[in-house]
């Protein structure tokens, strides 16, 4: 586990279902307004703010966690591919990241990141892609992410959500 100043990242597990929406709905309903018409998160937000399950069990979902238990961020990666489940050897998607509003900006997402790419890097991955929010572009670029193209990621209820396919290598 890394012990930070005031949080540590842990892997997530099926317990945590409930913390990890609260955190997706207050990070995603608060922060993405600033690129997103109110209509398309009318769509979106309902399917995009529930915790994943399967990224639960996964091993590879992580949390950020205070001294007193409550979960700020959220974040992970997987050898499949979001959408259709492809796996390709060497290549990971990072997966369903979210910081509290009240703790961006103190590298919640950046630690949750590191701990991904650490778990990745052991696993044989060599590259990461991610599609991205609008919103969450600078972020990726601080981490070292490079833009391939802009995309329209179908949802689950077959919304498109205006998006951004970027790579790393790792
Ligand atoms: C994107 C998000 C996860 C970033 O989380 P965070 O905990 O605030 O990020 P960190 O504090 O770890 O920032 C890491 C780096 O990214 C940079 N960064 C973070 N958000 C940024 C932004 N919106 N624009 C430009 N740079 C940004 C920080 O300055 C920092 O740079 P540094 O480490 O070189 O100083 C958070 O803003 C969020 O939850 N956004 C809404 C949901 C979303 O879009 N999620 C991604 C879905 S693909």
């Amino acid at each position: 586990m890394d012990k930070l100043s005031d949080f540590t990242i842990r892997v997530a597990t099926p317990q945590d279902a409930s913390a990890v929406t609260t955190v997706l709905k207050a990070s995603y309903s608060v922060l993405m307004p600033a690129k997103y018409d109110p209509a398309i998160l009318e769509a979106v937000l309902p399917v995009t703010t529930q915790a994943n399950p399967k990224l639960l069990q996964s091993g590879t979902y992580y949390v950020a966690e205070t001294a007193s238990h409550q979960i700020v961020g959220c974040g992970g990666w997987t050898h499949e591919r979001p959408g259709n489940g492809e796996v390709e050897s060497g290549l990971g998607h990072i997966r369903h990241f979210a910081t509290h509003p009240d703790w961006i900006g103190r590298s919640v997402g950046r630690s949750i990141y590191e701990a991904c790419e650490r778990a990745a890097r052991a696993a044989g991955v060599k590259a990461f892609e991610c599609f991205s929010s609008l919103n969450a572009e600078g972020f990726y670029a601080a981490l070292g992410f490079e833009m391939i193209r802009r995309v329209e990621v179908r949802m689950g209820n077959g919304q498109m959500l205006p998006s951004i396919l970027l790579r790393r290598y790792i």
